[in-house]
């Protein structure tokens, strides 16, 4: 016994070591070194030894990211020192201004600067104490913040662990939380297919989330977070804020790879230029640069004015809204036959861009707005992205504006629409019979993290179906040389090029197959997980929801989704065509299952004494049982921890069987 707690001890420092080391790769980095599966397979093995020996559950453990329980409410911060902000610039006399000041103050011709962008999210702080991650908050109005502590730990880039602080008392680690604008555009594709609130861009998206109770909500809308600051650091010796970076990345915590020093005022401008230019192709939302005094000496002798530094100032981009006229209003299909109001536009220069459209969202967001044709409105570019219109401006609307009604027939293909029960959005339900269903199904199956077919663009897809060259996914494999060389824009090489890119997508892996198909609510993410929980397409085809909702992270509505997409008929057809052009990937090894509980339903209610209740789900499900949300005559056991409620008294009136922890463990043979 004594043995075995030692040798699990040993591998639980181990797996901790590994697993911290390849979130550092896959999140910091963004250079994986193992599959998602291999990644898995660790950090299960660390799960079970954690239930095994409850006692070597550290609170730095990579398993304690998500913590089971939500929060009844916010508690408050105080600041030690107060989280500042930062004076604005917008034009080049305002540099001269900032840079002359801190000459004089200094008495020194030039000043180094540290630029660097300015993130458009949310300003938090971690403490660590002694290396380990005791407290995060927001900013709050620069004294009191908020406890997001729970939240903060979800974001995988953030080490729960620095060994280089063990012995180094009290830091705190400030910087910046923010969402990135894919994962803001697809968190508000869900948003919208559940009939939930849409943000209007990546940083109220970020905050909805740092205000989750729940930690699990949080954990599930991947948030991200860039280091740019470390306060109460006077052991650490720290000359320039430079070097500080250096530190911070030492101490594995991402920091921006844009930053960069500059000298006076040209210097500042060349690289605001500089950022400017890169601006709309980068991940995430900016509003600006910021320039920092480099050394921090001087930064200390600058000190502060009010409530921002004097060493300090941001230098922000013009206004990403303008005002304009709607001319019209008409809807879009998307892939899975929502219906989208679109918003044309009267021409807007918004931020450097030419907008033209703008997404109306959903009926039920027109109706909120009150939009009417001929309005006038701002209009934004969310996320730098998708532009929409913000707000109406009632006091300009002219007699003859009306209001929009939506279709009861698809543009597209003149089905009747449906609003389906609890959604918010309208619906043309003919799936690959609708033309324009079509076609966006076949530029998501062809699309990057799809199937990835190289060349294969919207104009080229267009150009096949018009052609009648394709119809289907299938079709394109059947694609020859000789058929493309005659159309437009093609020639030998290009046709050449074509058929070797998508010969080569034929070799792929099963995640991303799952994710080409398009079916309703499975993405990237939900497509692994299914990949790697059943193994094998047949699998996934006789799934039944009961068996679909054990897959970590699915729910009924998803759960649903995939059922109705494998009961109709043509979509299996189509799969089988597609196996049938030897599409194929490699193996994937679904853990064996001890089929002792197969079939057994558990309830679980009230809080265990050691396991979390997504640890036990899992162990559980591991075993071959299943998880009830609610106890019925067929549920087997009623697994009862502290504070159980109405379940285990609905337990006691059904007779159903009520365990504790122990005996849970027991049945599943892992008491220790
Ligand atoms: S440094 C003394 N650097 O801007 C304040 N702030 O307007 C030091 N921000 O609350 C802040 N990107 O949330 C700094 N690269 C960056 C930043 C940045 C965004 C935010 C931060 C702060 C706000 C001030």
């Amino acid at each position: 016994m004594a043995n075995s707690f030692n040798n699990a001890k040993e591998r639980v420092i181990e797996l901790t070591k590994i697993i911290n080391e390849h979130n550092y790769q896959y999140y910091v980095l963004d250079d994986p070194k193992i599959t998602d599966a291999e990644y898995d397979i660790l950090f299960k093995e660390l799960l079970n030894l954690e239930v095994e020996f409850p006692e070597l559950k550290d609170k730095d453990s990579p398993s304690q990211r998500v913590g089971g329980v939500p929060n009844a409410s916010f508690q408050q911060v105080t600041h030690k020192t107060p989280m500042l902000s930062l004076g604005n610039a917008f034009y080049r006399e305002d540099l001269e201004a900032f840079n002359k000041r801190i000459c004089d103050e200094l008495d020194i011709k030039q000043v180094e600067y540290l630029a660097e962008p300015k993130f458009d999210g949310l300003a938090v702080t971690i403490h660590y104490v002694d290396g380990s991650l005791s407290l995060a908050a927001t900013r709050g109005d620069g004294n009191v913040g908020e406890d997001v502590t729970h939240n903060i730990k979800t974001i995988n880039s953030i080490p729960l662990k620095i060994s280089e602080l063990n012995s180094k008392g009290a830091i705190e680690i400030r910087g910046e939380v923010f969402m990135q604008k894919d994962d803001f555009l697809a968190l508000n594709e869900k948003q919208a297919e559940m009939n939930e609130k849409i943000f209007a861009n990546p940083r109220n998206a970020a905050a909805g989330t740092l205000r989750q109770l729940d930690p699990a909500v949080a954990a599930a809308r991947p948030l991200r977070f860039y280091a740019y600051s470390i306060a109460f650091e006077d052991n650490l010796r720290i000359k320039t804020q430079d070097q500080m970076y250096d530190l911070l990345n030492q101490f594995k915590l991402p920091t921006t790879s844009y930053a960069k020093t500059v000298f006076g005022v040209d210097g500042m401008i060349d690289f605001y230029n500089e950022i400017n230019a890169l601006r709309v192709n980068l991940p995430f939302d900016i509003d600006g640069v910021v320039y920092k005094v480099n050394q921090i000496k001087y930064q200390n002798d600058l000190g502060f004015v009010s409530r921002a530094p004097r060493w300090a100032i941001a230098h922000k981009f013009p206004a990403e809204e303008a005002e304009s006229e709607i001319i019209d209003i008409n809807v879009q299909v998307g892939r899975t036959g929502s219906i989208t109001p679109v918003a044309r536009l009267k021409p807007v220069v918004v931020g450097g861009v030419t907008v033209m459209n703008a997404t109306l969202h959903n009926e039920d967001e027109l109706k909120r707005k009150d939009i009417h044709i001929g309005d006038h409105v701002f209009v934004r570019r969310a996320g730098d992205v998708v532009p929409e219109v913000v707000r109406v401006i009632k006091e300009k609307r002219p007699d003859e504006a009306k209001p929009y009604v939506m279709p009861d027939k698809c543009p597209s293909c003149q089905q009747k629409l449906v609003k389906e029960e609890g959604e918010a959005v309208l619906r043309c339900l003919n799936g690959i019979l609708c033309p324009a269903q079509r076609k966006q199904g076949l530029m998501h199956f062809v699309s990057r993290k799809a199937m990835d077919i190289d060349g294969l663009g919207e104009k080229i897809i267009d150009q096949l179906l018009d052609e009648g060259l394709i119809r289907s996914f299938s079709d394109l494999y059947k694609l020859k040389k000789e058929q493309l060389v005659n159309l437009d824009r093609f020639a030998e090489k290009s046709a050449d090029n074509l058929i070797l890119a998508i010969e080569s997508s034929k070799k792929t892996t099963l995640a991303r197959f799952i994710y080409a198909l398009g079916i309703r609510n499975v993405g990237e993410a939900t497509a692994l997980d299914l990949a790697n929980h059943f193994g094998s397409v047949e699998s996934l085809i006789s799934a039944s929801t009961n068996l679909l909702e054990e897959v970590h992270d699915i729910g009924p509505t998803v759960a649903v989704s995939i059922n109705n997409y494998f009961m109709r008929p043509s979509n299996i057809d189509e799969i089988n065509k597609l196996l049938g052009c030897n599409i194929s990937w490699p193996a994937i090894e679904v853990n064996a299952k001890n089929k002792e509980l197969d079939g057994v339903i558990f309830v679980l209610t009230g809080s265990l004494p050691t396991l979390k209740r997504d640890v036990a789900k899992q162990l559980i499900m591991e075993s071959g049982g299943k998880v009830s949300g609610s106890v019925s005559k067929r549920t087997n056991y009623v697994v009862a921890g502290e504070d159980a409620g109405s379940k285990l008294d609905t337990a006691k009136s059904l007779g159903v069987k009520v365990i504790d922890e122990a005996e849970l463990l027991r049945i599943l043979n892992k008491e220790s």
